[in-house]
């Protein structure tokens, strides 16, 4: 047992340097089981429930693919209007009978702070997959292990967070769950999408250093890893907003010629418009390998919040 047994995963801060460790030190020994060809079982007979009541491929993919590499199953909701939801349930009900059938349940909702009102309903395990604009902690800690697979490192970076850092929940789970390290942060958005000041506040307080602009070349030239994130377009109740913001960034490859060497360019995926295809075959453009670090970080979460590990 680990001091993760049977907790929760809701938010990015809710984590203590030495679980972060933890969490980073058992996915690198999945990667290398997986690497080595190894077969794994330590989630045999073990059942994981997934809830999407919002799209993804990633996600819910990569946590699937995860149980199953360590020999559990699952049972999976991948749209609410294929649930019982969709006739009215409360949240709490489904929580309340889906706990019946599965060891470790994985939410995703739309609304921020629904996972919370999950973990409040039942003590099986509930990971938090995003909840609307509010948090997407198991991302930030995938978006930690690829930091320090490309760059070797996390303290004394400069990262660049841009794009919708306003509604973007992996932005504000990374800030968060970075803010235990010592980094300097640019966030690079229009006016309208600027981080909340209470994520800026909290860096603040840590005495993390922070620059706010709204120019992404002014970002790109001074950081060390730049995270572009897409306009969340179904964030917004005014579509012709959208349509003003949508393509306020747009990465090409002739701007990385403004780049530090060993500059790593990182995005949560899915991308709109925000990064060039022409960007894809840069040595530092990770996001696809970004993508895949979700399979060793949520087999570890999956192992360790269910004591299994
Ligand atoms: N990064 C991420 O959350 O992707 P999905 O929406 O495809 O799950």
């Amino acid at each position: 047992m680990t001091k993760l047994s049977k907790k929760d995963v809701l938010r990015a801060d809710q984590f203590k340097p030495e679980e972060i460790d933890l969490i980073m030190e058992t996915a690198r020994g999945y990667e290398q089981a997986l690497s080595e060809g190894k077969v794994l079982d330590v989630m045999r007979g073990k059942v994981l429930s997934t809830l999407f009541y919002e799209p993804s491929t990633r996600t819910r993919l990569s946590f699937e693919t995860a149980m199953l590499r360590l020999g559990g199953q699952v049972i999976s909701v991948a749209e609410a209007k294929s649930s019982s939801a969709a006739k009215g349930e409360s949240l709490r009900d489904t929580i309340k009978t889906v706990e019946g059938y599965a060891d470790v349940i994985v939410l995703r909702h739309p609304q921020t702070g629904a996972a919370q009102e999950a973990a409040a309903a039942t003590n099986k395990p509930i990971l938090n997959a995003g909840d609307g604009a509010g948090q997407h902690p198991t991302q930030s800690l995938l978006d930690l292990y690829t930091i320090l697979k490309e760059q070797g490192k996390v303290d004394g970076l400069t990262i660049a967070l841009a794009g919708d850092l306003k509604n973007g929940r992996t932005v504000h789970s990374l800030a968060d769950l970075l803010g235990n390290y010592n980094v300097n942060f640019i966030f690079v958005s229009p006016e309208a999408l600027r981080m909340p000041v209470e994520i800026v506040s909290r860096l603040k307080e840590r005495g993390i250093g922070i620059t706010e602009t709204e120019d992404l070349n002014e970002g790109l030239r001074a950081c060390d890893v730049l995270y572009m994130t897409r306009i969340q377009r179904e964030r917004f109740d005014d579509p012709s907003e959208y349509d003003r913001l949508k393509d306020a960034y747009v990465l090409t490859r002739v701007m990385l010629e403004d780049a530090k060497p060993g500059f790593t360019i990182m995005h949560p995926l899915p991308r709109v418009n925000e990064i060039a295809t022409d960007v894809d075959s840069y040595d530092g453009a990770a996001y696809f390998r970004q993508a895949a670090n979700g399979i060793p970080i949520r087999m570890a979460l999956l192992a360790l919040v269910t004591g299994n590990a």
